[in-house]
């Protein structure tokens, strides 16, 4: 009997130990907890209307957006959507390397889950609003490979979208004389699309570019929906801030909760994924490997330039903003070897669904990119912001364990995420 008490003692003793260690583990400083605060997805503030787009959430604008972004007639062949590439159930990307449309592109899919919160818009941050952003897939020979009149058209001469832009933008102008509106017109693209385009009067132009910028209008007023729910480790964060002692295993494991040790310390990946986005929505160059050194993979500095000079920018005609909201563009960093070779940085949630990694889809891993932190080899372009790590293969895996509990549903009525 004494002796069976003594082994209940002990056994009782020995599990307080493991349950006092295991608490140990994962008490955080108020620092950390600061930081994990700022990465928790409670953080993220309400959108405001967008300056630039006064339509930005107008229902009517999300119909018509809704529609438009699933409806293959707004492309050159009939086949391709904004939907054909970012796919809501792979979180709005291909699956791809390299995103296909009517034409190879040389570059890999983004999400389109969040961007509405960034200020830049394309892996070298070429455009500054959603809306503008949403322009020139349409017009590029290898993803929509349309044009501008014929897009303004398919609104013409459906009755549905019709209705739903006249509401919003007010009656349209005429635009089915064959003559003065060629099917295929635009500034860009084939030269026949061109020269059909050179041969419109100004006016004519303007008014098939105002309805081609209000199209782009309400695609991004449906694009500002797709916002992410709380993961597991936003779940997690929830119950640190509410005071309560949390277990390991309880929400995340003891690995994921190393792994975001590792993120937040001596991984340093909060440098530049930070903010309940896990991006800073800015701009570095990581060292990836390319296949050549072209003008392409300069980066920041060609997108910089171009959307300093886009008509499309906040700053241009076509903008709903006053002067003083375009900070961003006021204030752009042009020049500097900071900017050579460097991608914007891309948010870490939804993981599980957006491999190919990396702006040309270098890496088909998560442990081919975690591997690539660990050597931080010199760029091949420009200077690398990374050091090489020196993680063992278990602290690794740790990282990657973390990162997959970032893995959320969008918050958003699921019809949104279906062809209407
Ligand atoms: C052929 C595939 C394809 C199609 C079709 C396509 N996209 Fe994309 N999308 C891409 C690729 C590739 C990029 C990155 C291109 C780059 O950075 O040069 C991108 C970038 C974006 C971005 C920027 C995301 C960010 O974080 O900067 C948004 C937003 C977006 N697309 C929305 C759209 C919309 C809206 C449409 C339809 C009008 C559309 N896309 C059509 C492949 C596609
Ligand atoms: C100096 C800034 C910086 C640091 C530090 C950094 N990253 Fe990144 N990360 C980026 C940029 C920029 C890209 C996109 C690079 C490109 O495609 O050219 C990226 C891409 C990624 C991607 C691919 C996402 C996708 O959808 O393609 C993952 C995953 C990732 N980083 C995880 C991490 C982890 C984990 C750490 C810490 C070990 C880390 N990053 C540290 C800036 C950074």
């Amino acid at each position: 009997m004494v002796q069976q008490k003594l082994v209940l003692l002990l056994f009782s003793l020995f599990l307080t130990a493991f349950h006092k260690h295991a608490l140990a583990d994962q008490i955080w400083s108020t620092k950390q907890l600061h930081i994990l605060e700022a990465l928790w997805i409670g953080s993220l503030t309400d959108l405001g209307v967008d300056p630039s787009n006064k339509f930005s959430k107008d229902p009517i604008a999300v119909n018509l957006g809704h529609r438009i972004f699933f409806d293959k007639r707004f492309s050159g062949d009939g086949k391709v959507s904004c939907a054909s590439c970012h796919q809501p159930l792979r979180a709005f990307t291909d699956g791809l390397p390299l995103a296909k449309g009517m034409g190879q592109s040389t570059r890999n899919t983004p999400t389109i889950i969040g961007t509405a919160y960034s200020p830049w818009f394309f892996w070298n941050g070429r455009a500054d609003s959603q809306w503008s952003q949403a322009l020139q897939p349409m017009e590029a020979p290898s993803e929509h490979g349309g044009a501008r009149t014929g897009f303004a058209k398919v609104i013409y001469g459906d009755a549905t979208y019709r209705s739903l832009y006249e509401k919003l933008f007010g009656v349209m102008p005429d635009i089915s004389d064959k003559n003065k509106f060629p099917p295929k017109a635009a500034p860009t693209g084939a030269i026949q699309t061109r020269t059909a385009w050179e041969a419109m009067t100004t006016k004519n132009q303007k008014k098939v570019t105002g309805i081609f910028v209000n199209i782009g209008k309400a695609i991004a007023s449906y694009e500002g929906l797709m916002i992410p729910g709380p993961s597991r480790f936003d779940n997690y964060v929830d119950s640190l801030l509410s005071g309560k002692i949390v277990t390991d295993d309880q929400i995340l494991t003891a690995e994921e909760i190393a792994g975001l040790k590792i993120f937040i310390g001596k991984g340093a990946c909060t440098q530049c994924h930070n903010g309940p986005l896990l991006t800073n929505n800015e701009f570095h160059n990581i060292g990836l490997p390319i296949a050549d050194i072209s003008e392409d993979e300069e980066g920041r500095t060609r997108g910089a330039p171009i959307v300093q000079e886009s008509e499309f920018n906040c700053l241009g005609p076509h903008s709903d903003a006053k002067n003083n909201d375009c900070a961003e563009l006021d204030f752009i960093k042009l020049r500097g070897i900071s900017l050579l070779g460097s991608f914007k940085t891309p948010t870490l949630r939804n993981l599980n669904l957006t491999a190919p990694y990396m702006h040309n889809g270098q890496f088909a891993t998560l442990n081919s990119v975690l591997n690539h932190y660990n050597q931080a080899p010199d760029a091949m372009i420009g200077k690398s912001d990374v050091l090489p790590l020196e993680l063992t293969t278990k602290e690794l895996d740790q990282l990657r364990y973390f990162l997959l509990s970032l893995n959320s549903y969008i918050n958003v009525d699921p019809r949104y995420l279906l062809k209407p």
